[in-house]
């Protein structure tokens, strides 16, 4: 199956970066610093959509008083561009996205953006910036589809006009740098709690995670690991990744979607890789307990980050204020290497795509 990008027509951008300056921004760039010549826009507004488009990557002009710079009505979502050997460019889920965005909208008591309108808007880009998709191994387009309320208001209430916006950028490892991650267990803050907006993915939950990720930061650590708000004892989710634990006996568990988890796309592709190899992902609840005396007994062999910027990204140290363990021999283990290899070769074109997740631009 192929898309098509017809219903957001191209107005091109009348001063495209040049090969020369492209290459040198496309050379290692850091994640998310790095943006192609177009976006692709669209406008609710009259209680409809309109207005699609891909146009020039500019400024958007905002009125001070729009409504997403006070009370952070606002959703996004994350999602690859895959350049195969061929030339040919993929997709990666792209309908899950799309669908996760309406359930982070019905959460924040926004329109929902069509499927269709969504993968349109993401091939129409892809499209016109298919120059910007690495060949790189490891590198893709990240795509960053967002939606936000653009009403002059400050009432606390939905806006009642909303943009669309998707950028691309080119990008490599989001974090580990090829080695294992030390995560920093945060203490005291949380993510997100029961009934609140912690499956949604929207920019507060991110925002919430600035202090504890500075913290982690300032402690050595790569990331940070949440814990549930009610009883300070359970692990959620990182940073903006979900967590894989694996036990001593070569089963594999994951924090159950509680609500206040994201249902991550990338969680999802690889518990249904495991469970394809016999090795079935058990979603329960795991006590911060638990992965502290296992890592420390060796009942736990490795930890391991997935998510669309993450991939999978081997957990190397777990510290908090009153611990410091290495999780394995503080490398890359065999479970999360394999299944980041199998993975990322479906990704890339390089083994069939039998669950059929790919969708060629
Ligand atoms: C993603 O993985 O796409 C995210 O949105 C997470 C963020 C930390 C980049």
């Amino acid at each position: 199956r192929t898309l098509s990008g017809d219903a957001f027509p191209l107005t091109p951008n009348p001063h495209p970066a040049t090969d020369t300056e492209r290459a040198a921004l496309m050379t290692d760039p850091v994640f998310g610093k790095v943006f192609t010549d177009h976006m692709a826009r669209a406008t609710w507004s009259g209680g409809s959509w309109g207005d699609r488009g891909v146009v020039p990557l500019e400024p958007i002009p905002m009125h001070p008083g729009a409504a997403v710079l006070h009370y952070s009505q606002q959703v996004f979502e994350g999602l690859k561009a895959y350049r195969h050997a061929d030339g040919s460019i993929h997709l990666f889920r792209p309908t899950m996205n799309a669908e996760r965005m309406i359930d982070s909208a019905y959460r924040l008591a926004m329109p929902p953006l069509p499927v269709d309108d969504f993968l349109a808007a993401c091939a129409a880009l892809v499209q016109a910036d298919q120059r910007w998709v690495p060949e790189a191994d490891g590198a893709a387009l990240y795509l960053r589809p967002y939606l936000m309320a653009t009403e002059t208001s400050l009432l606390v209430q939905p806006s009642d006009t909303y943009d669309l916006v998707v950028t691309a950028s080119p990008v490599g490892a989001y974090m580990g740098g090829g080695g294992g991650v030390s995560i920093w267990v945060s203490r005291g803050y949380h993510r997100a709690n029961d009934g609140g907006t912690g499956e949604a993915k929207t920019g507060g939950n991110y925002a919430a995670s600035m202090l504890p990720q500075q913290q982690a930061k300032e402690n050595g650590c790569g990331q940070v690991l949440f814990l549930d708000a009610k009883e300070d004892r359970y692990v959620e989710e990182l940073g903006g990744m979900n967590l894989m634990v694996v036990l001593g006996d070569g089963s594999v568990a994951t924090p159950r979607l509680s609500g206040t988890i994201l249902p991550g796309i990338t969680r999802d592709s690889v518990m249904t890789l495991l469970a394809d190899a016999g090795r079935p992902v058990r979603e329960r609840d795991i006590e911060i307990d638990e992965i502290r005396e296992g890592v420390a007994s060796g009942a736990i062999v490795e930890l391991f980050a997935v998510g669309t910027a993450a991939v999978v990204t081997p957990i190397g140290e777990l510290r908090s204020d009153d611990f410091a363990l290495t999780v394995g021999d503080g490398k890359a283990g065999p479970v999360g290497s394999w299944v980041k290899k199998e993975l990322t070769d479906i990704q890339y074109g390089r083994t069939a795509d039998d669950h059929g997740w790919l969708i060629r631009v």
